[in-house]
């Protein structure tokens, strides 16, 4: 008669511990149904953050969605469907919306207008319709709201920007148009009164003897 070798029994007890455990993690893992899973509920502690909190602040600058009424200046450039002549009361006008606004305008502007708004960009060299100067009677006299109208809807042949530059930026650049307005355009008397002084008093510019 053949008796189990003792290398069976061995093989055997070490095992069967083994296939024990196996089952155990099979049988826990299928206990998990779909509608048990593991998740926060809200305002719940939680160690993973430092604040304890599983709930996270909202991030700074968001705004609720629609809290903006679709029809406000800031969204339209227009107050009672007539173009405003002022910046939205949201922005500041400093040397820091004009410095955004003109980084802005050379990255998506400046391609056709060219980067003084005469209308002469590269893709306006290369065959693009020109556009108009921005340095035109018209222009000039036309209020802010209409740069941001056009930056936002387009304008005949030129396309919307309004997916492409954020409000904020649109309004920066419309704010910067302004200003490469008035640099061909500024009068002595806009300037403060200690700077023009300053170039009143400084001696009529004499041509180089070089020059022609
Ligand atoms: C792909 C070329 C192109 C780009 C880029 C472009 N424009 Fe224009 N833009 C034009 C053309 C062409 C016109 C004239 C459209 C027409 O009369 O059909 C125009 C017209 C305008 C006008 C004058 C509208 C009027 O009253 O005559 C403004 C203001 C203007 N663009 C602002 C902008 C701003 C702001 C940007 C950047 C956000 C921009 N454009 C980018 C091509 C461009």
């Amino acid at each position: 008669m053949l008796s189990r070798s003792p290398y069976a029994a061995r093989c055997h007890a070490t095992w069967s511990p083994a296939i024990a455990a196996l089952a155990l993690i099979a049988l826990v893992g299928c206990h998990r149904d779909m509608y048990d899973q593991p998740r926060l509920e809200p305002l719940e502690k939680n160690t993973f953050f430092d604040d304890g909190r599983a709930s996270r602040p909202l991030v700074e600058g968001v705004v609720e969605y629609g809290a903006i009424p679709p029809d406000s200046v800031i969204l339209t450039g227009k107050v009672n469907g007539q173009l405003t002549d002022e910046l939205p009361p949201e922005f500041k006008l400093d040397a820091a919306l004009l410095k955004r606004g003109e980084q802005r305008f050379n990255v998506f502007c400046s391609n056709c207008h060219g980067l003084s708004g005469d209308g002469d960009g590269m893709i306006v060299l290369r065959g693009y319709r020109k556009p108009p100067t921005y340095h035109s009677e018209r222009l000039r006299g036309t209020p802010i709201g209409h740069f941001f109208d056009v930056a936002t809807n387009g304008f005949g042949v030129m396309p919307s920007y309004a997916s492409q530059i954020p409000v904020e930026d649109r309004w920066a650049i419309a704010a910067y148009i302004r200003a490469l307005q008035l640099t061909q355009y500024a009068k002595l008397d806009d300037l403060p009164e200690a700077e023009r002084q300053q170039l009143e008093n400084q001696p009529a510019a004499t041509p180089s003897p070089s020059a022609p």
